[in-house]
């Protein structure tokens, strides 16, 4: 099952992708992850897309595409993988459909996690992120067992750098001119579904599974 997670930052895009890797065992890929992983090493990939993510600006598609389509290469994404944050410009879903046809494949499923602007400002400055594992956390919400420290591996908790509510803003801009387009081109191909992401996580979860089978 080949599923994409499209909304807004912050809408529990990852949130819900955990959650369906787990169920359905297949990975949860998150070109944000990726970054944010190259970022903490220092490579030149992680100094070049900080430089774009620190402002709320999307990292340009060259960069990006050639990541995401490495990734899907991979044997474990034989049966499936859940995208997170990719595709997010029209581009970037164009190369995606080809580099799928040409394998005789296609997206099964691209669910629209649906959350108003003004809840989403709110909801990011409570995040926190661990930047080794991925696991996102909300210190109202979803807070670890044990403050500042991630449940799964044990790494130390970061507001990131780009939840600042002023590029949180720039962020919520640059989805709807770049990344909103993308509901309807999935829609056209008759993939996507909405779900409400305002609701409980479990909830939310809930619905996507009820699609998903
Ligand atoms: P990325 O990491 O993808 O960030 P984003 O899309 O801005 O989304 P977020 O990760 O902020 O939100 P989310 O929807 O995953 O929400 P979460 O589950 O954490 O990208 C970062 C940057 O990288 C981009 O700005 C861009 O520069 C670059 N980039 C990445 N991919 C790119 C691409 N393809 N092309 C170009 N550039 C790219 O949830 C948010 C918070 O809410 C958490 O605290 C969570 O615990 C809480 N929460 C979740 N669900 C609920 C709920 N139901 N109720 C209450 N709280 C909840
Ligand atoms: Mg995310």
């Amino acid at each position: 099952m080949k599923i994409i997670m499209l909304g807004a930052p912050g809408a529990g895009k990852g949130t819900q992708a955990k959650m369906i890797a787990e169920k359905y065992e297949i990975p949860h890929i998150s070109t944000g992850d990726i970054f944010r992983a190259n970022i903490k090493n220092g490579t030149d990939l992680g100094r070049e897309a900080k430089k774009y993510m620190d402002q709320g600006l999307l990292v340009p598609d060259e960069l990006t595409v050639k990541i995401l389509l490495d990734r899907v290469a991979q044997a474990d994404c034989e049966n499936g993988y859940v995208l997170d944050g990719f595709p997010r410009t029209i581009p970037q879903a164009e190369v995606l459909d080809e580099a799928l046809t040409k394998l005789g494949e296609k997206i099964d499923y691209a669910i629209n996690v649906d959350v108003p602007d003004d809840h989403i400002v709110t909801r990011m400055s409570g995040r926190r992120a661990c930047l080794k594992c991925g696991a996102t956390y909300h210190m109202e919400h979803i807070p670890p067992k044990k403050e500042g420290i991630c449940d799964n591996c044990g790494s130390e908790l970061v507001l990131r750098d780009d939840d600042k509510p002023e590029t949180v803003q720039n962020r919520l801009k640059v989805y709807h001119e770049q990344t909103q387009p993308l509901i309807d081109f999935y829609t056209e191909k008759g993939v996507l579904k909405t779900v409400d992401g305002t609701l409980e996580m479990q909830d939310v979860f809930a619905a996507i599974t009820a699609i998903l089978g």
